[in-house]
């Protein structure tokens, strides 16, 4: 089944000049890039996109890292890649994450874990939204 995913390299990756890399590893697994940015997150929209854990411990030191500097977020679209993604991730737990993983390479604390993944396709299509517009995600202009 061929699905969508929302992948995002995050403030720590960026900063890593790992972007390229990331990308690469993505693309080893025949995963497809279908659309790609490079932008900011505000305190506000940091806050809504991260809203499922409003109230959690780590919340404030999660929102203040991913406002700490850019991210890339991109539509990844491929056979089952919402799961496949996510192996290709590794766990969120940069310490826990399996060798040839993304977060093994690249993660360096528990916010500082490289790349985010929708974890299912309701959070795809919604977290797809939160980054694109209709036509940025039909890839035309
Ligand atoms: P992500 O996949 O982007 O989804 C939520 C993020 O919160 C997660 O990656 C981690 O970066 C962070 N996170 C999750 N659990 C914890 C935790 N126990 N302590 C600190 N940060 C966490």
């Amino acid at each position: 089944m061929t699905q969508k995913t929302l992948g995002m390299i995050k403030p720590d990756a960026v900063e890593k000049n790992a972007i390229g890399e990331i990308i690469a590893m993505i693309e080893n697994k025949n995963i497809k890039i279908r659309a790609i940015k490079m932008t900011r997150l505000t305190k506000k929209s940091a806050e809504e996109f991260y809203s499922v854990h409003k109230g959690k411990p780590f919340f404030n030191d999660l929102v203040d890292f991913m406002t700490s500097g850019p991210v890339v977020p991109m539509i990844l679209e491929g056979e089952n890649v919402i799961t496949e993604y996510r192996k290709l991730m590794g766990s969120t737990d940069f310490t826990r994450a399996e060798e040839g993983t993304i977060r093994k390479k690249f993660g360096s604390a528990m916010e500082k874990n490289a790349v985010h993944g929708s974890d299912s396709p309701e959070n795809a299509k919604n977290e797809i939204s939160f980054f694109f517009s209709a036509h940025e995600e039909l890839g035309i202009f």
